[in-house]
């Protein structure tokens, strides 16, 4: 008998790379198994190209080995079968069958290695459905910000417009003009930086009433919201840079009663509804009288002690004094009137100044100032 052995396995390749058929078609070893059952050469060959298939790099690879097996002219197969005619017919039956299952057997297997193919060059295109998206970024006002514009907001339901004045400003604004003189130890509260002798970072946000009232006739109802600047050593409570808002209401007859219901309101808004307040007085040199409003300490609840795990100890917030500054304030002095032309026989005015600092760390529970202009979103994205 013609060796059909040998022309189906001639045109096998060693430098094909070898695959697994059995991981491309689910049925493969059953069929191999029929095949085998049929012919044992024609399954040794089948398997030999199917092998070749499965370990194909790409479509030109298995179009290779496919047509090493099955090409019309010279494939393996082709040539198996035109021994046909000088086979007995039993040889001739056993073989055709054999031959119409292994090529059938390539056959499948190619198909399923061109469609795996193309499944993996659509994996590497495409979208995996299952990741989690990226939230693209999306910034905030700065923690700061959001206070000042809380606070711009309630005081404009109050009537009152902004003034923003210059952070480089006249030692005569900072200083002179709102009353302090000249060797008078209020400025010690205030620890400058110089630009030269006359002017200075403003050490506060209060010269802006001197000029706004330069420029303006009363009555006037403005807050000066903006950024000063004090020569101070840095630590955990204070900075050499911080923000302030001052506020300022100047007309005929304005009163402490003003005053009082101005900044009870403003304490029920920014802090609690129902919140203790009190008035107590202190000096500044551009009000008389001069006060500061105290708010009751919302870490203790006014009792001065404070309970953890570790005990019951002094209030940290408050000391134990069950109260915690918020801002200073009083009746604009006469000669704060007198310097920028206002006649305080004429009109009366109060005014109120508060640290934007303060507030926040009060309100978020933030320990260490610094963190305001570190810029670490870590701590910006929480607000
Ligand atoms: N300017 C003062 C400071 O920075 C705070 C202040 C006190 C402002 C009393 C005022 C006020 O408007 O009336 O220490």
């Amino acid at each position: 008998m013609a060796d059909v052995r040998g022309i189906l396995t001639r045109r096998l390749d060693s430098a094909w790379k070898r695959g697994e058929p059995s991981a491309l078609l689910a049925d493969w070893a059953e069929r191999i198994a029929a095949l085998r059952a049929v012919s044992a050469d024609v399954a040794e060959a089948a398997e030999g190209y199917a092998v070749g298939i499965a370990g194909a790099d790409d479509a030109a690879a298995i179009q290779t080995v496919r047509n090493a097996a099955l090409s019309r002219e010279n494939g393996a197969f082709t040539e198996a079968l035109a021994l046909g005619p000088s086979l007995s017919v039993d040889e001739k039956r056993v073989l055709g069958k054999g031959l119409n299952l292994g090529k059938a057997l390539i056959e499948a297997v190619e198909k399923a290695k061109r469609e795996a193919l193309e499944r993996s060059k659509e994996d590497a295109n495409a979208l995996d459905v299952t990741l989690p998206g990226r939230r693209p970024f999306v910034g905030r006002p700065h923690v700061l910000a959001q206070v000042r514009d809380e606070l711009l907001d309630l005081f404009h339901g109050l009537g009152f417009s902004v003034y923003t004045s210059p952070e480089v400003e006249l030692d005569t604004y900072n200083f002179g003009k709102l009353n302090f003189a000249p060797d008078h130890p209020a400025r010690d509260a205030h620890d400058t930086y110089f630009v030269n002798p006359d002017v200075v970072l403003r050490t506060h946000t209060s010269p802006g009433w001197v000029r706004a009232m330069e420029e303006r006739k009363p009555p006037l109802r403005l807050v000066f919201p903006g950024r000063v600047y004090r020569a101070e050593a840095v630590d955990a409570s204070h900075m050499d840079q911080f923000h302030q808002m001052d506020g300022l209401y100047v007309g005929k007859n304005v009163s402490m009663a003003d005053l009082k219901a101005t900044l009870n309101t403003f304490a029920r808004a920014i802090y609690r509804r129902d919140v203790p307040t009190r008035i107590i007085p202190i000096y500044f040199p551009f009000v008389e009288p001069g006060v500061q409003m105290d708010v009751q300490c919302a870490t203790c609840k006014g009792t001065g002690r404070y309970k953890d795990e570790s005990g019951e100890r002094r209030c940290p917030v408050c000391k134990g004094t069950k109260w915690v500054e918020v801002l200073g304030a009083g009746m604009v002095h006469p000669n704060v009137f007198r310097a920028v032309g206002y006649d305080p026989e004429e009109v009366t005015g109060f005014a109120f100044g508060m640290g934007l600092e303060r507030i926040t760390m009060g309100r978020h529970g933030i320990h260490e100032i610094r963190q305001f202009l570190e810029n670490d979103t870590r701590f910006l994205s929480q607000f």
